[in-house]
């Protein structure tokens, strides 16, 4: 694993302008993540989670602070990085393949060849034989996995996640957090991943980013240790439940 930094922020501070004043949402939030990694961001609700992931896809430009790509600064959306939200939809008239196959058509794939891409996108998320199905038809998890797929279409060095499966029930989550993990082991994106979920981030993450509430800054950061893959039985550690415990008491000292 390289160490040189594939996507760091650097002292980003955000004020969304409202008509009761601004609202300061981030200060000085500066962190790195390296190729490879598998990094969970947890924080309190409305701490600047979104605003900081959306700045980190080039869809927002911070206030103050900057975003480096490589060596370059990011000034908007790149190919490079791809994005996940909790609430974004699929497009209901266009069948799983076709919301799949719609950022490669963008990006001026062919379309034999972006047929037979998203077909093995949808099989690498685990929806083989639901090519034809629209959204309506599938289950939220299964939907999910297809917001999944495209978001893996124009293949992304890194992937944010912003609670991608947070709508979900909890073993449809777990499923879905298992999905995961197989794709990160087999392509290696980075990834960095919002969730509220404390044991989740501990389950999934090499190293957790731990936020205040709201002006966001990161306050502490824990590194997980355990080797993987971390299978059912993590539960039965000591130590896996440790860090479950020291995440929480940092997120109680950032006052949340
Ligand atoms: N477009 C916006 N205009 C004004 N305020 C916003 C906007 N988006 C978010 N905020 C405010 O910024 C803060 C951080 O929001 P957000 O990034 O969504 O937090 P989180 O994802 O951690 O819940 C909140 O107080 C929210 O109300
Ligand atoms: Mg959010």
């Amino acid at each position: 694993m390289s160490d040189r930094p594939i996507l760091s922020a650097h002292r980003i501070t955000h004020l969304y302008p409202t008509p009761r004043g601004e609202i300061l949402a981030l200060r000085e939030v500066s962190l790195t993540l390296r190729p490879g990694e598998f990094v969970c961001l947890v924080g309190p609700s409305g701490c600047g989670k979104t605003t900081l992931l959306r700045i980190l896809a080039g869809l927002l430009l911070p206030t103050r602070g900057e975003v480096w790509l490589r060596e370059q600064p990011l000034r908007g959306p790149d190919r490079r990085v791809g994005i996940v939200f909790q609430k974004d939809s699929l497009l209901p008239w266009r069948t799983a393949m076709e919301n799949v196959r719609l950022p490669l058509e963008l990006g001026g794939w062919p379309p034999l060849e972006a047929m037979e891409r998203a077909k093995e996108l949808l099989e690498q998320v685990g929806l083989k034989g639901f090519e034809q199905a629209y959204p309506q038809e599938l289950s939220g998890g299964m939907q999910r996995r297809v917001a999944l797929a495209r978001a893996l279409a124009a293949d992304p060095e890194i992937l944010l996640l912003d609670e991608p499966f947070a709508a979900l029930d909890a073993i449809t989550r777990e499923r879905l957090n298992e999905a995961l993990v197989e794709l990160w082991e087999r392509q290696r994106k980075t990834v960095l991943m919002v969730t509220h979920d404390v044991q989740e981030a501990a389950w999934l993450a090499d190293r957790v980013l731990i936020m205040s509430p709201r002006p966001g800054t990161i306050v502490a950061e824990i590194q997980i240790p355990f080797p993987r893959p971390r299978g059912a039985d993590r539960w039965a550690h000591p130590a896996f439940l440790q860090t479950v415990w020291a995440i929480r008491q940092a997120l109680g000292n950032g006052g949340g």
